[in-house]
């Protein structure tokens, strides 16, 4: 049996999906199971329960072997991939699975780096095998721009003129997760995942002019005006500190090197911004 946190989000539901569809028993800790139906008609055993509660967490780990651990960023982050990592090794668990971020280093200081990066830390420590998967850039933090480019063919970042970065499909990132629990050899290693598409938020933008068949800008904002808007959303000053200082360090012109580990892991080629997979599933934006 192999228990997945975070199902109901962007990377885990498919992860959750794709174990299901391979035969695999898969169980999810969900706070809310009437956002996983879909998931439980799928196949996907649910049990409901708080990761920030260690008895909830206990009582999912019943005859697991396997556990990927996936949370959004945050302050909380860090606290609730060490309390189910630590649950996991205590109830017996052989291996786990996280999913990081390219970004985390042992030089970064950016607080949601440091968090992947001390979680990937605290997971080697623990004596179980371990798989790093880390996505770059996703594709999908572009659907929350789908009402300014439908309104206005324009969207809109601080991330200046010459801001890029390497994408990553969160679909692929979650079936590549996926692969690596159902399949073997995926013991103490680390994967740094993107697609082939490194580019700057103007491609992006002819990218989407080309596949949308219609004019779609970037137009870059100022760092300090776009932090108060996002502030509007936002809750967590952490959280908005983090993000915006990622956001500097992209218009910076920090952006990480694309990578063949997707193919070459699971013989499939990952999907770039531009194919019809991308774009047509993602039919918000159309
Ligand atoms: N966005 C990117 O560009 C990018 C790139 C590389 C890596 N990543 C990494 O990918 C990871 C996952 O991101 P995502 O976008 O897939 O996340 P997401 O869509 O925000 O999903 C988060 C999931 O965690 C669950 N969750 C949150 N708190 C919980 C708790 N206390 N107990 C149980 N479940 C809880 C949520 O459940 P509910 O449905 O109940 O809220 C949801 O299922 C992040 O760590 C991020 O750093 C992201």
């Amino acid at each position: 049996m192999i228990l997945i946190t975070g199902a109901t989000g962007r990377t885990g539901s498919h992860v959750a999906r794709e174990l299901a569809l391979r035969g695999v028993p898969v169980r999810a800790l969900v706070r809310n199971p009437a956002k996983a139906a879909a998931l439980a008609a799928a196949g996907v055993e649910l049990v409901t329960g708080d990761a920030s509660d260690a008895e909830s967490v206990r009582g999912a780990m019943r005859g697991v072997r396997k556990v990927a651990v996936i949370f959004p960023n945050g302050e909380q982050q860090l606290a609730l991939e060490k309390q189910v990592v630590d649950v996991a090794v205590a109830s017996g668990a052989e291996h786990v699975l996280k999913i990081s971020s390219m970004e985390a280093l042992p030089t970064a200081h950016n607080p949601t780096h440091r968090v992947h990066w001390d979680s990937e830390e605290h997971i080697r420590a623990s004596g179980v095998a371990w798989t790093m998967v880390r996505p770059s850039f996703y594709m999908q933090n572009f659907l929350s721009n789908a009402a300014t480019i439908k309104a206005e063919g324009k969207f809109y970042y601080p991330f200046g003129e010459r801001g890029a970065a390497a994408l990553t499909d969160s679909r692929d990132a979650g079936f590549f997760a996926a692969h690596c629990l159902a399949t073997p050899g995926h013991e103490n290693k680390s994967y740094d995942i993107t697609s082939p598409d490194k580019l700057s938020f103007h491609e992006v933008a002819a990218v989407f002019s080309r596949e949308l068949g219609r004019q779609i800008d970037y137009v870059p904002q100022d760092p300090a005006a776009y932090k108060a808007y996002l502030g509007r959303f936002l809750a967590s000053r952490w959280h908005l500190d983090a993000v915006c200082d990622i956001f500097a360090e992209i218009a910076a012109g920090y952006v990480v090197e694309p990578t063949d580990v997707f193919k070459q892991v699971t013989g499939r080629d990952p999907v770039t911004l531009a194919s019809e997979r991308c774009l047509r599933r993602e039919s918000v934006l159309i």
